[in-house]
């Protein structure tokens, strides 16, 4: 049997080059090797934890991820892509794994903790919100998955499935859930800063170029990027390290000899920020200008789109439901047959 894949993204937003450096990139290329069988989930509903009372972003993004997906490779062929809140079986399981966890627990959960920092939410913090990563066990567990691909800051989470996943087994006494393992990307790799130099990219932030954005917008993008606020004159040395051209250049660039002769010429002066952005500009408008195209194509037929995230759903559904019903047969709950 082959391994079964899960990830997903919060519908918050468009999707942008971040995303697809970080994970995009690395689905589309599991996907393809064959080995595998994904599940791509669109989690509108723990998008709603923190947004209950802006319904309307949540539904609008829906289709923006669906269509970059579709956009970067992700294929219905080949991938199950559904919709969160289209599965009532994760609710239910959600239930059952709330009893498995304390509060103290759930506290402790690092990522959760600094996103509850960074909204501001102290004690206000909505029931929803604080229990998300319970949630999430059920999305990975319901599809009895093996490995989750996801960003260095879902980890917490993951290690929380493993936890939620062996006391159901123990407590329940058979092997039903699977204890799932993440993929994270190579050290260093993952994360793409910001255009302003920011160590993230982030729509909150400002500092992104989305993978629907044309190539005029890209182009003004990459001209604003932060490079050395030291290099004023062409003449004037400049620095690589926090330079976003040159972080840009490392990720995206591949005549890696090229780079290396443009970063010493810079460094010892004489090469202008305006000639090191229209280089990278050229080698982002290659790698994504087939992709926006794509997106562009795919985002003529709506209905078509809402069609693939339906039939990947009931798919979903389908087999959401057969471990439903063995969680409630370890449970007992399956009172009636
Ligand atoms: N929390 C994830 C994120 O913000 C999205 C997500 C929801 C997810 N359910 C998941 C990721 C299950 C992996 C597995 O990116």
């Amino acid at each position: 049997m082959k391994k079964v894949i899960l990830t997903g993204d919060r519908p918050t937003g468009k999707l942008h080059i971040g995303h697809y450096v970080g994970s995009l990139k690395n689905r589309v290329a599991l996907q393809n090797t064959g080995n595998y069988d994904p599940y791509i989930m669109i989690a509108d509903q723990q998008a709603l934890t923190d947004n209950a009372r802006d319904p309307e972003k949540i539904r609008n993004s829906l289709i923006q991820v669906a269509l970059d997906y579709l956009a970067v490779g992700i294929d219905p062929e080949k991938s199950t892509i559904f919709v969160q809140s289209q599965i009532p079986a994760l609710t239910e399981l959600t239930s059952y794994y709330l009893n498995l966890v304390t509060v103290s627990r759930l506290e402790r959960n690092p990522t959760v903790k600094a996103e509850i920092q960074q909204k501001n939410f102290e004690r206000s913090i909505p029931a929803g919100f604080f229990v998300y990563p319970v949630s999430q066990t059920a999305d990975i567990t319901a599809f009895k998955a093996n490995l989750v691909p996801v960003g260095d800051d879902q980890e917490p989470m993951i290690e929380q499935a493993r936890e939620i996943v062996r006391s159901f087994n123990t407590i329940y006494g058979k092997d039903i859930l699977v204890e799932p393992e993440g993929i994270f990307p190579p050290k260093g790799e993952g994360r793409l800063p910001g255009l302003d130099g920011n160590a993230k990219m982030s729509k909150s932030l400002g500092n992104c170029i989305y993978l629907s954005d044309d190539a005029d917008t890209l182009r003004k993008k990459v001209m604003s990027m932060y490079t050395d606020p030291d290099h004023i004159h062409v003449e004037d040395p400049g620095k690589i390290e926090g330079n976003m051209v040159f972080t840009y250049l490392d990720i995206f660039g591949t005549d890696k000899s090229e780079i290396a002769e443009l970063k010493k010429h810079y460094q010892e002066g004489g090469l202008g920020d305006v000639k090191i952005k229209r280089y990278l500009n050229e080698i982002l408008e290659a790698e994504f200008a087939p992709i926006r195209k794509k997106r562009a194509e795919f985002a003529q037929d709506i209905p078509a789109v809402y069609d693939i995230l339906k039939k990947g759903s009931e798919k979903a559904n389908k087999v959401a439901e057969q471990t439903l019903a063995e969680v409630r047969g370890a449970i007992g709950v399956n009172y009636f047959g």
